[in-house]
Formats: C-alpha cells, sequence, structure tokens
C-alpha cells in the first residue's frame, strides 16, 4: 500500500470509479491500476447531503479484493461519523468528510484517526477555508470540490482556484491538497498551478476509449504545469 502522506511523487491522479461501468468495474478498476494509479477515489452519495445516491461499503468491500491500490473515500453524507467505521472495515484507507456537516469537525478527525485511516476534509465551492481554520493541521488531506458535488460530468468551477493556493500555503510537507470536479485536460494545469497535488477525475478517465492512455496524459498536463515544461 502507497504512504499517502509521502510528498513523492508530487502528482498523483486518483481516478473516480464512479464514472466506471459498474457492470465490469473489476475490469475497470485493474486496467488503471496495470497503468500505474496508486489512488482510487471512492464517491459515496446519500441522497440527503447531496441529491444522489451512489454505493455504500458492501461495493468497496469486494473492490477491496480485487485491487492494492489506496482506497480514499470521499463521504457525501450526513453523518460521517456514524458511518466511517463501516467504510474503515470494507478497506478504505482515507475518508473524507465534508466541513459543512461536521458539527464538531476535530472530533470527526480524531474518531477516524482512531478507527487507523487517514482523514481528509472537504470544501464545497463557496465554502471558505477559514472553515477548516480548527482542524487544518489534524488532517492528511484537503479537498476542494470545484463542481458542486453529487455527480460526474459537470464543468470545472475555475473560481475556486484562489482557495486552492490560499490552502496550499497552509499545508504542511505530509499533507495533500486533492481537486475533484471537471478535471479534464484543458483544467488539470490551471489546477496543479493553483497547488493541486492530487487530482481526482471521473469522466475524463473512465469516460474515454482508453482510460489508461487518458490518466497518463492528464498526470503529464498536470507534471508538465508545476515544472514548466510542455
Ligand atoms: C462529484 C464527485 C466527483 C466526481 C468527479 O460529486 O465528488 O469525484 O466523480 O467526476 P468528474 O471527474 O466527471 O467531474
Ligand atoms: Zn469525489
Amino acid at each position: 500500500m502507497p504512504d499517502f502522506a509521502l510528498k513523492t511523487p508530487a502528482i498523483r491522479m486518483a481516478p473516480s470509479l464512479l464514472s466506471v461501468d459498474f457492470g465490469n468495474a473489476e475490469r475497470g478498476v485493474a486496467a488503471i491500476e496495470e497503468a500505474g494509479a496508486t489512488i482510487l477515489h471512492l464517491d459515496v452519495m446519500d441522497g440527503h447531503f447531496v441529491p444522489n445516491i451512489s454505493f455504500g461499503a458492501p461495493i468497496i468491500k469486494s473492490l477491496r479484493k480485487c485491487s492494492k491500490m489506496y482506497f480514499d473515500a470521499h463521504l457525501m453524507i450526513e453523518e460521517p461519523k456514524k458511518y466511517a467505521e463501516s467504510f474503515v472495515e470494507a478497506g478504505c484507507d482515507l475518508i473524507t468528510f465534508h466541513i459543512e456537516v461536521a458539527k464538531d469537525p476535530a472530533a470527526i478527525v480524531d474518531h477516524i484517526h482512531s478507527l487507523g485511516a487517514s482523514v481528509g476534509v472537504s470544501l464545497n465551492p463557496t465554502t471558505p477555508a477559514s472553515s477548516i481554520d480548527t482542524i487544518i493541521e489534524k488532517v492528511d488531506m484537503v479537498l476542494v470540490m470545484s463542481v458542486w458535488p453529487g455527480f460526474g460530468g459537470q464543468k470545472f468551477i475555475a473560481d475556486v482556484l484562489p482557495k486552492v493556493t490560499e490552502i496550499k500555503k497552509r499545508l504542511g510537507p505530509h499533507q495533500r491538497l486533492q481537486i475533484d470536479g471537471g478535471i479534464d485536460p484543458n483544467t488539470i494545469a490551471s489546477a496543479a498551478a493553483a497547488g493541486a497535488d492530487t487530482f481526482v477525475a471521473g469522466t475524463a478517465i473512465f469516460r474515454q476509449d482508453d482510460p489508461p492512455a487518458a490518466m497518463k496524459n492528464l498526470q503529464n498536463l498536470a507534471e508538465a504545469a508545476i515544472t514548466g515544461v510542455s
């Protein structure tokens, strides 16, 4: 299992299972893993926090048996503290919760850490960076949403990029900064230049004719954006 906290590689892709062909999910996951993906992003939706329902712990548990990737669960649910344990038991390595639903964010972070998983905190597009002031030093990852959560295939909201840069400045060497939503060949460079280092992409990987090639192309574009080489 790769150590998520490591700052190398500087750029990491996190393909989102949400856009896989679920009838052939195992094959889709294997293809990107063989192509070098180390993170699988798992979008869990409860139909309350977001207006959509996706999948839960049983599906993740099944996939856990056929993949060694780092399982990154993005919980778009109203009660992350209540359900975190079932996702860790299903094999998730990192649990991300939304700050918008957290009455006591520090308690949620501590609870997930006590389960032995890493912790991410996510901010919706208009949620300010200051909303995570009290826990930013405790989390392993910050996830900035670049679409309104709930659906794949939406248009990238570039207005979030200043927030990405603002948060990046406040993160330590072992914390990662993920961006999620509308990441594609036209948007990934701007997100990388703003400071994101971990890129979720669903449509732009799994809905392409050649998902491994699409993923590698995105990775190359992000790397070029931070090294100035194109
Ligand atoms: C949206 C999810 C995303 C989604 C991204 O609520 O959090 O992870 O899968 O999909 P694309 O890459 O298609 O925007
Ligand atoms: Zn997501």
